[in-house]
């Protein structure tokens, strides 16, 4: 019977070292200290045995029925402890990481980019100037006397006496001019500023500029620019026509419409029921504005132009209204 009890207490060792969940743990206990279990069946059997052999097996089997609790305690710990430790979550290392949304170049941005360029490979340079801007480049460099209509104040942003909100990039030229002799070629991308507001006006908009300056230049040279740059941005099917216009700072002095893609022609509020928007105001650069510079005006002649970056966007995009390019709606920013 000793041996037996040695048998069985290492099988229960053996046993429940296999163990490691605590279903298998419950089917454990039952099989040992059950009501039927292996120490169940030692008590039964004791009742067959000698006198003198009844404490022995009393005594080893209490001692075995000791380790076998024992055993069960800590193998219940241990795997309480296992499984605090294993996350309940997986985690699939195969799925896509969260992508931050991308942004893009606004439309303003994007057309800015794309008008430059092919003024660029003409061979013309940017050039930038500051958007609050003294009256003296703004207007009187720029031929423009004090008592013109531009500088009052319905028209002009004044932002104390003798600084303005720049209504034009045409500043610019003045400071390309100070700071350097002919040749030049360059273009002036920038916000500009005017009190002004309905469909086709924004309050705040954007121009592009340009100005050439060397010997020889003609109103041909502008006409076939400007042309090139209307067909490379639009396509060979668009329509330009240039009207006699006035500017205090070119001589003469042309307005570039160009044929309305939202309504081709039959009208719309974009292009006030006319079938043409006025895109550009252009001419020969004036002599007045080239004494102001320091040039020499029987050597050197020029031609300008300033056109409206915004109004570019929407005639390329049939965009009715300017105001949607400021109010930064995603659905509508979204679609360019
Ligand atoms: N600055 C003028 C405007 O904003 C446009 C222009 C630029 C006209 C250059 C002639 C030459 O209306």
């Amino acid at each position: 019977m000793k041996e037996r009890l040695e048998e069985l207490e290492q099988q229960s060792e053996a046993e429940i070292a296999q163990i490691d969940d605590s279903a298998a743990l419950e089917t454990y206990r039952v099989k040992w200290l059950g009501r039927k279990g292996a120490i169940a069946e030692i008590m039964q059997a004791m009742k067959d045995a000698t006198p003198e052999e009844r404490p022995v097996i009393g005594q080893g089997a209490n001692k075995l029925k000791k380790a076998i609790t024992e055993a069960i305690e800590s193998k219940k710990a241990e795997i309480e402890a296992q499984s605090a430790s294993i996350p309940t979550k997986t985690i699939d290392f195969s799925l896509p990481g969260r992508r931050p949304n991308k942004g893009h170049l606004h439309l303003i941005t994007q057309v800015t980019n794309e008008a430059v360029e092919i003024f660029a490979d003409l061979g013309f340079q940017v050039a930038e100037g500051p958007d609050i801007e003294t009256e003296y480049y703004n207007f009187d460099s720029l031929n423009t006397p004090a008592d013109h209509p531009a500088r009052d104040s319905h028209d002009t942003f004044y932002v104390k006496p003798g600084v303005v909100l720049r209504t034009h990039t045409s500043p610019v030229q003045m400071r390309t001019m100070e700071l350097h002799q002919p040749p030049v070629a360059v273009i002036v991308p920038g916000r500009v500023y005017r009190v002004d507001f309905d469909a086709s006006h924004s309050p705040m908009f954007n121009q592009l500029e340009g100005l050439l300056v060397d010997k020889d230049i003609t109103f041909a040279d502008l006409k076939g620019t400007l042309n090139h740059f209307f067909h490379a941005f639009f396509g060979k099917n668009v329509k330009t026509r240039f009207r006699p216009h006035f500017f205090p700072f070119t001589e003469p002095s042309a307005e570039v419409d160009i044929s309305c893609s939202v309504c081709v022609g039959s009208g719309c509020r974009l292009c006030k029921n006319s079938g043409w928007i006025e895109i550009l105001g252009c001419g020969m650069v004036d002599p007045e504005v080239f004494k102001y510079a320091n040039y020499d005006y029987d050597l050197y002649s020029g031609f300008a132009f300033g056109v409206g970056i915004d109004r570019l966007a929407l005639l390329r995009h049939s965009i009715d209204t300017i105001h949607h390019l400021f109010e930064n709606d995603l659905r509508f920013l979204e679609q360019f």
